[in-house]
């Protein structure tokens, strides 16, 4: 581990990228991953909690306490995205069962938010939450715990897209499938970063070196493959497409690595109604408009948007790391 790594709390719903984003935090020395809360998104709870703890081992992941949180969004029902995870969430690979269990205090079952709370106001420093997940357990945590806002260093999360959408043409799914949650969390006065669609989209494995690592003499290197390699399914009738996306595992190399990044700090607020709701609306005028004469305007905060990336530096920082698990 790095002389000053990161302290970091992950919040899930593993989901075929996360457990890449897994992988990956397990595997960088600047990562010190301090907790693991699991939401319901890709998948349902019980299965996102389960692939978490069979991707841990998979990483040989040193004991880390991993809880589930919310069953479903604040207000909308639960939509999955099993068209493009599979229903299992992780594309039907099938990990070894595992004996490594959710957090316990005195043998007794503890939920994501007081897991969160407990290890943010343990902590020794601040702790930096990396959200690659709807965030229903962050809004939750926020609103029932305040003071463990001093404790937050940022929010670092995936979600949300200064132009095109994935759930809908406008929004993405983490901010979609609960817009109350990243509403919540945008407006709560935390400091927060913006990895989205404008660059989660750009970092791909080329086709040749997935299938490559799927040949790999380590366990990790071969899961990463068979991960980076799961075709997206895009409807019905229509061939599942092969993307190479290193989706949320993107989002931590953004953490260890901010300089390969092109960022503005913008006001970015939810739209939560309408056609448009689960829509961030990242406003990049130079100039005030309208709205803001006419006192229309709401009170966004700031946010720091990740607006470019150089793709072939992730591609390489994400491969790199994972080469050194066992
Ligand atoms: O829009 C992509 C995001 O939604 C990723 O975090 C993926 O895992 C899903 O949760
Ligand atoms: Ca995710």
């Amino acid at each position: 581990m790095a002389a000053n790594p990161t302290k970091v709390l992950l919040d899930v719903d593993t989901g075929v990228d996360d457990a890449l984003a897994l992988l990956f935090a397990v595997a960088h020395p600047a990562i010190d991953l301090v907790g693991v809360s699991c939401v319901a998104g890709n998948a349902a709870l019980p299965q996102v909690i389960q692939n978490t703890l069979r991707v841990l081992d998979a990483a040989g992941c040193p004991a880390v306490p991993v809880a589930g949180g919310a069953h479903r969004p604040l207000l909308n029902p639960s939509r999955d995205a099993s068209h493009v995870h599979g229903a299992d969430g992780l594309g039907g690979i099938v990990l070894p069962e595992t004996s490594r269990e959710t957090y316990r205090i005195d043998g007794a079952a503890v939920g994501a938010i007081e897991m969160m709370r407990r290890v943010l106001m343990v902590s020794d420093g601040p702790v930096t939450i990396v959200a690659l997940a709807p965030q229903t357990n962050l809004a939750l945590l926020l609103r029932a715990h305040p003071e463990v806002a001093e404790k937050i260093e940022r929010v670092l999360f995936m979600g949300g897209s200064a132009s095109v959408g994935n759930a809908t043409a406008v929004a993405e799914f983490n901010v979609w499938h609960d817009p109350e949650a990243a509403a919540i969390v945008l407006d709560s006065g935390v400091p927060t970063f913006m990895y989205g669609l404008d660059v989660f989209n750009r970092v791909a494995v080329p086709l040749q070196k997935a299938v490559e690592l799927q040949s790999s003499g380590r366990a990790a290197e071969r899961l990463a493959g068979e991960l980076i390699s799961h075709r997206m399914g895009v409807g019905a009738g229509r061939e599942p497409v092969y993307t190479g996306l290193i989706g949320d595992a993107g989002a931590l190399c953004a953490l260890v690595d901010p300089g390969a990044l092109r960022t503005a700090l913008l006001p970015v607020y939810v739209e939560l109604a309408g056609s448009t709701r689960g829509q961030t609306v990242v406003d990049r005028r130079v100039f005030p408009g309208e709205d803001s004469m006419h006192g229309l305007r709401g009170t966004a905060g700031l946010t720091e948007v990740a607006l470019e990336v150089d793709a072939d530096r992730y591609v390489d920082l994400f491969l790199g790391t994972i080469a050194t698990l066992a």
